[in-house]
């Protein structure tokens, strides 16, 4: 296993509903380090970019308009696997087949309204890291 890093948004269905420090709690507890974070609300612009990869598919103007809608918190987390054991610590896209004790178990409201976002792997991680931060925003 190696120290990675990935991106994590707390969405604005979890920011809404004061869920920024809970959210936080368990991905400390699950062994990942907050090396970065900050809230911002992006413009429609930012959040099309941001999920680009996205744009061919049917639900990709509900995400951008959610994701503009209301701050998010972005931040970098550093761990062990931190890619793959965030998305554990997410649990699955759907809250309906998340398992118990993940974040979108505990706290989706629905598929797209699911509360947090995390990198699906090293090369988007690089990305959507560099997206959101500099350099010298990130204190490992
Ligand atoms: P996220 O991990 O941020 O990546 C893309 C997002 O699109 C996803 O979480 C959901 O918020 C949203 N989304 C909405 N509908 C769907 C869908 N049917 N399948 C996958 N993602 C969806």
């Amino acid at each position: 296993m190696a120290i990675e890093r990935t991106l994590s948004i707390i969405k604005p269905d979890a920011t809404r509903r004061n869920l920024t420090g809970r959210i936080v709690a368990m991905l400390e507890e699950g062994g990942l380090r907050v090396v970065a974070q900050k809230r911002i609300h992006m413009t429609p612009a930012q959040a099309g970019a941001f999920y680009a990869v996205h744009k061919e598919r049917p639900f990709y103007q509900e995400l951008v308009e959610q994701m503009s809608a209301e701050p998010v918190v972005v931040q970098v987390l550093e761990g062990e696997d931190a890619i793959a054991r965030n998305r554990e610590i997410m649990g699955a896209t759907n809250p309906a087949d998340a398992a118990e004790g993940t974040i979108r178990k505990s706290f989706a409201l629905s598929i797209g309204e699911n509360s947090v976002h995390g990198s699906d792997g090293p090369d988007t991680a690089k990305t959507e890291i560099g997206f959101f931060f500099s350099q010298c925003e990130i204190v490992g």
